[in-house]
């Protein structure tokens, strides 16, 4: 593990989900090297799913009774509010299939970002998003957070938007200890949705021991 002394440091904002012997059994998939890309993308998309489905969690609810077919009371819950998706492209867009698998219909905004060559710093390129996104929830997608120097990006973009840090719920498959706490720092109510933090970055920025290009092998252009 890394020295910046995770999981215990981590703030109630990062929600690791369980690693289950499933989600290890998924992971060791998608990482193998030697995977087929039929493989990567369905396994990848199960692994998407289920982050999909734990960032719903974090939506507010209200108390809901309903009939049941017994005729019996069912206290139950419904949500509250209205949400977007809203991918970091290229790769989040990977996580759009999984995100309208839980949710219909859902409206999904897109963010391009890309560095600067000379100055190494993110640069907004394109950005579509709902024209009502400042009352909605974002469930922002990109499947690797590296260093967050384009998740930062994207999440000042959403803020001059309208959007609060406590509307966006940060949907990811790997992150680095180092991503997570520029994050973090920054954004210290956003709240992030991750499958796996892994050790470190290496000279290229690339988190080790990740699994590479995630869009590259997504989208079949290794
Ligand atoms: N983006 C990727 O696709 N992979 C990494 O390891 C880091 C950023």
């Amino acid at each position: 593990m890394s020295g910046l002394g995770f999981p215990s440091a981590l703030s109630e904002n990062v929600i690791v989900l369980p690693q289950t012997n499933q989600l290890k059994g998924l992971f060791t998939i998608i990482r193998d090297c030697t995977k087929p890309r039929s493989e990567f993308i369905f396994y990848a998309n199960r692994i998407i799913r289920l982050i999909v489905e734990e960032g719903l969690n974090y939506l507010p609810v209200s108390p809901k009774t309903v009939t049941t077919a017994q005729n019996a009371s069912f206290d139950g819950v419904e949500f509250d509010g209205r949400i977007c998706g809203v991918s970091i492209m290229r790769a989040g867009e990977s996580m759009e299939q999984g995100l309208r698998e839980c949710c219909r219909s859902v409206r999904i905004g897109k963010i391009l970002i890309q560095r600067n060559e000379e100055t190494q710093q993110p640069v907004l390129f394109y950005k579509k998003l709902p024209k009502d996104v400042a009352t909605r929830y974002v469930l922002l997608l990109d499947p690797m957070l590296a260093t967050g120097g384009s998740a930062i990006k994207a999440i000042e973009v959403l803020l001059d938007n309208g959007c609060k840090q406590e509307q966006i719920i940060f949907l990811n498959v790997i992150a680095s200890p180092a991503g997570i706490k520029n994050i973090t720092a920054k954004f210290p109510k956003l709240r992030i949705v991750t499958a796996a933090i892994d050790d470190s970055l290496d000279e290229r920025g690339y988190i080790i021991p990740g699994l590479g290009d995630f869009g590259d092998i997504y989208f079949g252009t290794e």
